[in-house]
């Protein structure tokens, strides 16, 4: 009998690390379903090419932080495809400010998105994954929501809200085999730290023991991880992938 060809769900994954783990989803023989929010020829862009290779690859437009939204969109994937084994909660975003003068919308848009969006999706695939009896969950938080970091007290607490989740989650579905766990990287090149400066830069990768930033495909390698089989027993985990800041 030919083994089932499983379904994973990349929110985000038109661009950065989202668009990483797409394609390694894609190398790592998953049906891929990434989002994308606004830019559907990125999106196209990035379908087509893979389609191309013979990797199989999808995006839908996808709102995270609306609830109709992310409903449609995993109602969209259970039609064509059946099954989601896979969720990658990686969109997100950032609204950086120091304490006095971020706006009470500077706080909502950014928990709204990156932790309501997360909390939105997980409640979307739950039930699939729970008729499945199987499941893999993959929160992308971030080195910022263990440390914390002026000047994002919306970001990092949303960060640090997405470990919280990972690990309530890890215990309410580990009796119906859906793993959680969270990937929480550093200083990553990606359009979101394309802002900083170079002295910002120097700064950051001077107190990195590994003394540079990473590719966003050091970050999908991780991610290929927790999909895998491989990680039959690990759940409720968070692993930064930092270049050691974090220890
Ligand atoms: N780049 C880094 O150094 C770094 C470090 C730690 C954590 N992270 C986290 O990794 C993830 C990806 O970061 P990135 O650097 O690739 O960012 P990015 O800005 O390049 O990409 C973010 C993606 O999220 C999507 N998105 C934003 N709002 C959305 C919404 N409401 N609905 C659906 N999609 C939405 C965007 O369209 C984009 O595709 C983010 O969660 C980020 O917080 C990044």
């Amino acid at each position: 009998m030919e083994a089932v060809q499983k379904v994973a769900l990349v929110t985000g994954g038109s661009r950065g690390i989202g668009e990483a783990i797409v394609k390694r989803l894609a190398q790592d023989g998953f049906i891929v379903f990434g989002t994308y929010n606004n830019n559907p020829d990125k999106a196209t862009a990035i379908s087509e090419s893979l389609n191309a290779e013979g990797k199989s690859v999808h995006f839908i437009k996808m709102d995270i932080a609306s609830a109709e939204s992310v409903q449609q969109g995993i109602d969209e994937i259970l039609t064509k495809s059946g099954r989601i084994d896979v969720l990658v909660n990686n969109a997100g975003i950032t609204k950086d400010t120091l304490l006095m003068r971020m706006t009470e919308q500077d706080w909502d848009d950014v928990l709204n998105t990156n932790l309501k969006g997360a909390f939105l999706c997980c409640k979307a695939v739950a039930r699939p994954m729970m008729s499945q009896r199987s499941g893999r969950i993959i929160n992308i938080s971030s080195i910022v929501g263990l440390r914390g970091n002026a000047g994002q007290v919306n970001y990092s607490s949303s960060k640090s809200g997405m470990i919280g989740l990972t690990k309530s989650l890890a215990q309410e579905l580990a009796s119906r085999n859906i793993l959680v766990n969270c990937i929480a990287p550093g200083y990553i090149e990606t359009d979101m730290t394309e802002k900083l400066n170079e002295d910002q830069r120097k700064a950051f990768s001077d107190k990195i023991p590994l003394k540079r930033a990473a590719k966003p495909e050091e970050v999908a390698q991780v991610v290929s991880f927790f999909a895998h089989s491989d990680s039959s027993y690990v759940t409720g985990q968070v692993i930064a992938v930092d270049g050691g800041l974090a220890m």
